[in-house]
């Protein structure tokens, strides 16, 4: 138990992490009733978020986001979620964010959010030490018309802080390749790449990443798992797999933790790092991660090092801000 409290308190580095998906329920629900925004059926009766399956959880997510509708609420979410981070010992975060949600693709208007979230993320971090870089994301479910105008908010606000391009969203709609321009795009703007696959789809949905998006990292990855060629790549190439045991287990992807490939996959070298994907959606912490791979799978100090080293040597920090978390 001595062994498990200090496993729960050691520092992490998250790489995987929605920036609208980190809204604890009550912050959402006291920006609602400041607005009067009527959010019947996203809410269960002991106040969590309320959802049958991944896709009617996207879309009480994009519910639950419609409250944030000012760069002032991005600044009051971003404290309260980096808040809540540090609190889990988190010292460097990378988060997902969206023109789609922020200012609705408005170069000007995206400008403004990311300024009052870079305001609230100094203020955090000079009260507690974590650091925030942000991974400019499209949405699948919205096309690439639409992921097009995102990755050219990405291009426009690229460095600093803005650090990546991704996408997130429902892997069942559309290919890769329908986004490889977005992608081009943002890697050409210097961006580093990462992309949703293989939490809903197959292996062959993580290789089409790779192939046709270029990505240096994989969201999920999981279902790599059934195609070793596709596991010995990964490990050959180095990709880095942003795994969120929790979500997998709340979303039914794996019915429990001891089913989940996590521990298969380190074995075989996978460079493996764990997040939280949407933590209160999953009713999960980075404490609680910690915490359920330690009792699942017997893991030690020296593999929650092993897997924090992963993940601080994948982030797309510059190396002066690796340093800070190495
Ligand atoms: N958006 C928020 N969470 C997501 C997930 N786990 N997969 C895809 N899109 C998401
Ligand atoms: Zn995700």
């Amino acid at each position: 138990e001595e062994q498990l409290d200090s496993i729960m308190r050691l520092p992490k580095v998250e790489l995987h992490l929605h920036h609208e998906g980190a809204a604890p329920p009550g912050f959402i629900r006291g920006l609602a009733k400041e607005k009067s925004v009527n959010l019947s059926g996203v809410f269960k009766a002991d106040g969590s978020y309320a959802f049958r399956d991944f896709v009617h959880f996207l879309s009480v997510y994009e519910a639950a986001t419609s409250v944030l509708k000012t760069p002032g609420d991005y600044a009051r979410l971003t404290k309260a979620v980096l808040e809540e981070s540090a609190a889990n010992d988190v010292i460097y975060s990378e988060t997902f964010l969206s023109p789609d949600f922020c200012g609705g693709g408005d170069v000007g208007a995206w400008r403004e959010y990311l300024h009052a979230i870079r305001e609230a993320a100094i203020e955090t971090e000079r009260d507690t030490g974590i650091i925030l870089r942000g991974i400019v994301t499209c949405i699948r479910h919205f096309g690439p018309d639409q992921a097009k105008a995102t990755a050219l908010c990405a291009a426009e606000t690229a460095g600093d802080w803005i650090v990546g391009f991704g996408i997130a969203g429902d892997e069942s709609r559309g290919k890769p390749r329908d986004f490889a321009y977005s992608f081009d795009l943002a890697r050409e703007a210097g961006l580093r790449l990462t992309a949703h696959a293989g939490e809903w789809s197959g292996a062959g949905s993580v290789r089409e990443a790779l192939d046709d998006l270029k990505v240096e990292r994989i969201g999920h990855g999981v279902h790599a798992i059934n195609d070793l060629a596709l596991v010995d790549r990964l490990v050959e190439n180095q990709i880095t797999l942003e795994i969120c045991p929790g979500s997998n287990v709340a979303l039914n992807v794996y019915p429990n933790l001891a089913a989940h490939p996590i521990e298969k996959l380190r074995q075989r070298g996978v460079k493996v790092t764990v997040s939280t994907d949407d933590p209160p959606f999953f009713h999960t912490t980075m404490r609680d991660e910690y915490l359920n791979l330690a009792r699942s799978f017997g893991w030690d100090e020296t593999v929650f090092a092993e897997i924090n080293d992963n993940a601080a040597r994948a982030a797309f920090c510059d190396e002066d801000t690796r340093s800070r978390v190495l």
